[in-house]
């Protein structure tokens, strides 16, 4: 189909003007002003803004954690995705310990094949990376997975030792790729776990009191100096904290390697959330927890000053009632994570850039092209531009909406609740479009599960 958007203001990061826009074949084919094409179909666009489509670099659809699954699958977490503006996902296909990561892979492509109405690529979690299977990186990144997840936190589940981190870090900085870190001290926290347990602290609360931001911030730190003696680069993924930013910052002033993402629920939500009482609080475990109100003045200025790179969700659902109640009597054992993939645009636009925090530009590089730069699929993604896929969003910076899991245009994803019940946002993505087919036109569906791309990403190129 031939789309002509007229009269938008296109906004990439680093432009803003007024033109109109023509798709064919998937892609951006000419952009000019009183363009005079024959279309299929014409939107006009005056007063609104055209943004490329969100690239959420952090997301696991489907995914085993704690005993159940995320509930969002490649399906419905896609199409969330797109209600919300995002129209590419970067989400974690996992190795299982002792077994090879390209069974991983095959795994989470039998997840999202014939699912996902969005294009998406895979990160691996890598849970062990002995010598014997170094190789596998390099196969990876022939297959378009060119970064790796690896966890200082969860011991037993997706632990890996320094040694581990070193090996790997070594192999993706020879070959080009990237790791991005979980950076906690998890076996410190586990020792701290414990003791909270055996004093009958069993409650959400204690979840968020036993993971402090030192240990974060311990992490961040000592991922950054294995990454430096590995001479590789490292992405640092959900900071939540100053105290982990300060180690960023520091890092970065010295010159090295090192980019971060921080995540809308540590801009917008605090530790005051764990305090609600009847088990609500176990809606907001996830790691790391939610921190203290004032961090989040910190984390709006890394975002400005550079220091933070990209905004990703971490969207990874479970329900309130039949899946976070698994840790009713025990914190530990609560699924760890919130839903998030559709309130990312708009929480960000509204948080950013109308409080005054946030250019419009920066608003676009955050959430769209930082992370497909980062992550290898960029100019394919994250601009709008003559010749990159006609991935974008009609923006209408004026209206407002709240956001609740009972409002059906703010909550697609198969979760029964919502992390930001009740939240006011001015800033809606009307007209949703992927590789020039309409997903989302005034709220209602027109897209199709199964017909998002798997995305082949590039080697890692940094931010430039
Ligand atoms: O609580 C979270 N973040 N769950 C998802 C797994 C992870 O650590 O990213
Ligand atoms: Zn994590
Ligand atoms: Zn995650």
């Amino acid at each position: 189909m031939s789309l002509l958007i007229r009269n938008g203001r296109i906004v990439t990061a680093v432009d803003d003007y007024r033109a109109d826009l023509f798709i064919e074949d998937e892609v951006v084919s000419l952009i000019g002003q009183s363009l005079d094409v024959e279309a299929e179909r014409i939107i006009d666009a005056e007063g609104k803004l055209v943004i490329p489509g969100g690239v959420d670099p952090h997301t696991h659809m489907d995914m085993p954690f704690g005993g159940t699954n995320s509930a969002d699958d490649f399906e419905s977490g896609t199409r969330a995705a797109a209600f919300g503006g995002t129209t590419t996902i970067i989400d974690f296909a996992m190795q299982q310990k002792g077994r090879s990561t390209l069974e991983g892979l095959e795994t989470w492509h039998a997840k999202a094949a014939g699912k996902a109405s969005i294009d998406y690529g895979f990160h691996m979690i890598v849970t062990d990376m002995a010598d014997e299977r170094l190789w596998e990186m390099r196969r990876l990144a022939d297959e378009g997975v060119t970064s790796y997840k690896m966890f200082m936190a969860y011991p037993d589940v997706l632990y890996v030792d320094d040694g581990t981190l070193f090996r790997a870090m070594r192999k993706a900085g020879d070959d080009g790729t990237l790791v991005c870190m979980h950076a906690e001290n998890g076996i410190v926290i586990d020792e701290i776990v414990k003791l909270a347990l055996a004093e009958g602290k069993t409650s959400p609360k204690y979840h968020a009191l036993t993971r402090p931001t030192r240990m974060e911030a311990e992490g961040v730190h000592r991922a950054i100096a294995i990454a430096e003696v590995a001479d590789a680069p490292v992405y640092i993924v959900h900071l939540s904290c100053a105290d982990a930013l300060e180690q960023v910052v520091l890092a970065r002033d010295r010159g090295a390697w090192v980019y971060a993402e921080t995540c809308p629920q540590y801009l917008f939500l605090d530790s005051s959330h764990y305090d609600h009482e009847d088990f609500e609080g176990a809606k907001y475990v996830m790691t790391p927890p939610l921190r203290e109100r004032w961090n989040q003045d910190h984390l709006w200025r890394g975002l400005s000053f550079g220091d933070l790179h990209s905004i990703a969700t971490d969207h990874c659902p479970f329900c309130f009632h039949d899946q976070k109640a698994l840790g009713k009597d025990n914190f530990s054992k609560i699924p760890n994570g919130a839903p998030g993939v559709e309130n990312r645009m708009s929480l960000v636009y509204n948080g950013g850039v109308a409080a005054g925090r946030l250019s419009l530009n920066k608003f676009v590089e955050l959430t769209s092209t930082a992370p497909a730069k980062l992550f290898g699929l960029f100019p394919r993604k994250g601009t709008v531009a003559v010749g990159s896929d006609a991935d974008l969003v009609i923006f209408d910076p004026e209206r407002r909406e709240v956001i609740s899991a009972g409002n059906p245009h703010t909550h697609h994803m198969r979760v029964d609740y919502s992390a930001y019940e009740g939240f006011e946002v001015q800033g809606v993505c009307e007209t949703v479009i992927s590789r020039g087919r309409i997903l989302v036109e005034d709220k209602a569906w027109l897209g199709r599960a199964g017909v998002g791309n798997y995305l082949k990403r590039g080697l890692f190129s940094g931010l430039s």
